[in-house]
């Protein structure tokens, strides 16, 4: 009875929300109908339309550039300006002095955080903590709203294989499955379940699509790939946010089969609406129509009339839309319904974040105070952080390293605030970051002595380090020569119990039209490092990367290597944190460093070639292989290790044959074989090993965080179903196929347990 009673109570509530999701539907078409049949053809336009803020001065909005366009109706929404009374006042010339009263959406690139910065996208996903980067996104949005912002440029999903390219920092990683996961995550924490919410913002999925796939890693880069590849290996991350409600979506810069993403009807109408259902809005990325001109296919006219027919709503800065559509709609390259379906696109993200009931909902000063930068926002990122740090070696257990004695700094990025937050963190007060020099200090308070020097600048040549260090990430640049510097250190180092060399790139050195080719620790901290060693002193390897390095020498000879990213705001404390045990690091990574940058692209879910490698070998002649270096990659996909050890039992699969929807258990036990808890993430993979197209050699299909307390044991099961052997075909038709799968699961993607089952339909 009990139950019946439950399921009644259930489709009850489903059917009100169902119902009530209709009436808000029903509500806000009548309202966008009629608001519609007031707007001249300029208006439409104008709503289409999302320039640059300018440089907008408080009290000022009225007289300056911008404020006349607002006026005239032009601008459906002002993107990157920050601060309440900035925001206040540009609405309030929307709403008080245009004709219809339409307010303007406010959008930002919150990419990882806010003000609290939390470490950089590609560090949050090696946290492998779906409820920790869910957090992230909701603090984000907490405190963005809280100053005005009701819309992020945010997750950015593109999945990368190439670390050569300087936005693998912005984005998961190299895998579909777990990019697909932090997709909704992200989505979740910012939209919530009511975007009208004062707290909740709507999120722009980005950079649809395949912008990762840029070619030589070089930024802005063509993109081809086939079909089975873009629908198995590229798409999923967009889909699965597209699935969790996000309510925008951002075109790539990148062609696809010869086409800019802007410009592309495949993409953006065949893909994206008819197959996936969107209801949401595109928006171009900065001056993305406009790029098409370069791209070679039309002038601006022809290219504008091409993305809205492609299947985009909204022109960001360009103002190909605003400056040209008019004239298109005359000469018939462009209907007035494809004017009217943007326009009521936009009219709707703008009625669901309930900008129409309350212009200023998202203005409300004395939110500042209570939900930006609180110590809880930043205790919770100083934690968030520390669990995205990889350790990638730790010799002979040389960390944890104790609070006493003496420990030597050294290295340009030891004392840089500005270095700390990461790329893409425009929001925050760089000034408030945590250094690491501030970080191991207050950690070691009275009981140890930290002594400090910068060692090396960041790279030899002057020219570069302007170029890596733009946007106020200054490392100001020691005139002395390299020698000299060094030889500070040296003279520091030597009287020191342990080195602590805080080496890498600088923020900048990944992000937007930030590729490199060469990915090894620059050259002069190299050489730095080298001599740090030859004291020889313990010497641990402080990390700082948006992006896999090539490690091969440091793995050779640095005792002890942690790979800290960019941790946002709290990174200093972070890292003392786990330097010193007071937190057990547990990162993983979720993208493959190689041995170096000639074995790029290498993943771990590749196929296997007609003449792959023996098992074992590393060189074998007429195989798939390399003559100077093994196949395998420096740290695998999945990898990071513990202050702790994790012994893994057999796998032990529930059956071994399965027939049509039956479900498969694989379990496996995991011990914590030392005197220290520390967590663990299982990951699962699976083989298809024959089908109708070749398919991976593996493929994550589950993971499982959790801590284990010394000598504790966990029994980790994972339920497996037809849905997890499912792929797509070329049309984007997915289905599974009968045959031996192999199933796997271990701490990372190359040292896993195997058994294999039959499944047949
Ligand atoms: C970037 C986007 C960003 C946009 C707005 C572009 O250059 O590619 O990721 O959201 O600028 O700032």
């Amino acid at each position: 009875m009990k139950r019946i009673c439950f399921i009644v109570l259930c489709f009850a509530l489903l059917f009100s929300s169902v119902s009530k999701a209709q009436t808000t539907d029903t509500k806000m078409k009548t309202f966008i109908d009629a608001l519609m049949k007031k707007m001249t053809l300029e208006e439409k336009l104008g709503q289409l339309n999302l320039p640059g803020a300018g440089d907008i001065v408080t009290g000022q909005a009225q007289n300056s550039d911008i404020g006349k366009k607002i006026r005239d109706g032009q601008v459906g929404g002002l993107f990157n300006i920050k601060g309440i009374d900035k925001i206040r006042d540009v609405q309030k010339l929307a709403v008080e002095q245009t004709r219809l009263k339409i307010p303007l959406i406010f959008g930002m690139d919150v990419i990882h955080g806010y003000q609290t910065a939390f470490p950089i996208p590609l560090a949050l996903s090696c946290t492998w903590n779906m409820e920790a980067i869910e957090t992230s996104a909701r603090i984000a949005a907490t405190e963005a709203s809280a100053e005005g912002i009701c819309w992020t440029f945010s997750p950015m999903v593109d999945i990368s294989r190439d670390p050569r390219w300087g936005r693998v920092a912005e984005g998961a990683g190299e895998d579909a499955y777990l990019g697909s996961q932090i997709a909704k995550a992200m989505v979740k924490g910012y939209q919530g379940n009511d975007l009208s919410k004062n707290n909740t913002i709507m999120a722009c999925v980005k950079h649809y699509a395949m912008y990762g796939a840029a070619e030589a890693g070089r930024d802005y880069n063509t993109t081809d790939m086939s079909r089975l590849r873009m629908y198995n290996e590229y798409l999923p991350p967009y889909k699965a946010a597209v699935d969790a409600g996000a309510g925008s979506i951002m075109a790539s810069f990148n062609e696809v089969d010869g086409i800019p993403a802007t410009g592309n009807k495949f993409l953006l109408t065949d893909v994206l609406r008819r197959q996936w259902g969107f209801k949401g809005f595109v928006v171009t990325d900065y001056t993305g129509i406009n790029e098409m001109e370069a791209h070679g296919i039309g002038n601006l006219a022809q290219v504008s009339a091409l993305a809205l027919k492609a299947g985009v709503q909204m022109d960001m800065v360009g103002e190909g839309f605003l400056t040209t559509l008019k004239q298109s709609l005359k000469e018939g390259k462009v209907t007035q319904k494809d004017i009217d379906n943007a326009c009521r696109l936009i009219l709707e993200a703008k009625y669901k974040l309930g900008l129409f009931e309350d212009p200023f909902r998202y203005c409300n000063a004395s939110r500042i105070q209570n939900d930006v930068y609180t110590p809880d926002n930043v205790a919770k990122e100083r934690a968030i952080a520390a669990e995205s740090f990889v350790l990638l070696k730790n010799q002979s257990d040389l960390l944890p390293l104790k609070k006493t004695g003496t420990i030597a700094l050294i290295g340009p990025l030891g004392d840089s605030k500005s270095n700390m937050p990461g790329t893409w963190s425009v929001s925050t007060d760089l000034q408030k970051a945590v250094t690491l020099r501030a970080g191991l200090e207050k950690a070691i308070g009275m009981s140890g002595k930290l002594v400090f020097a910068k060692g090396s600048n960041l790279v030899s040549d002057s020219l570069y380090e302007v170029r890596a260090t733009m946007f106020g990430r200054s490392l100001n640049r020691d005139g002395r020569s390299e020698e000299e510097l060094r030889n500070e250190a040296l003279a520091i180092a030597k009287n020191a119990d342990v080195i602590v060399a805080a080496l890498g790139e600088a923020s900048e050195m990944s992000g937007e039209s930030s590729s490199r080719t060469d990915l090894d620790i620059p050259d002069v901290q190299k050489r730095l490092l080298a001599e740090l060693l030859k004291t020889g002193k313990p010497v641990v390897l402080v990390l700082f990367a948006g992006r896999p390095m090539t490690l091969k020498w440091e793995q050779e000879h640095v005792p002890a290597i942690l790979n800290v990213w960019f941790g946002g705001s709290e990174s200093g404390n972070a890292i003392a944190d786990v330097l010193f045990g007071d937190v057990n690091p547990s990162g993983k990574l979720t993208t493959t460093f190689p041995q170096n940058v000639g074995q790029v692209p290498i993943y771990y879910a590749h196929k296997n070639t007609g003449r792959p490698l023996p098992e074992g070998k590393w060189f074998e002649k007429f195989r798939s292989n390399y003559l100077d270096v093994s196949n395998d990659p420096l740290y695998p996909f999945g990898y990071g290790l513990s202050y702790t050890k994790f012994e893994y039992s057999e796998l032990e699969l529930s059956t071994k044959q399965l027939k049509g929807n039956q479900t498969l258990t694989a379990s496996i036990t995991v011990t914590n074989k030392e005197s220290r808890k520390g967590k663990e993430v299982v990951q699962l993979y699976i083989r298809d090993l024959v089908g109708s197209v070749t398919r991976p050699v593996k493929e994550l299909k589950g993971f499982q965080k959790f801590e284990l307390a010394p000598g504790e044991s966990r029994k980790v099961s994972f339920t497996i179903t037809p849905e997890d052997l499912k792929f797509y075909d070329m049309n984007g038709k997915l289905d599974w196929e009968s045959g031996d799968f192999q199933i796997m699961a271990g701490p990372d993607s190359k040292n896993v347990k195997t058994v294999t089952v039959n499944w047949n339909k």
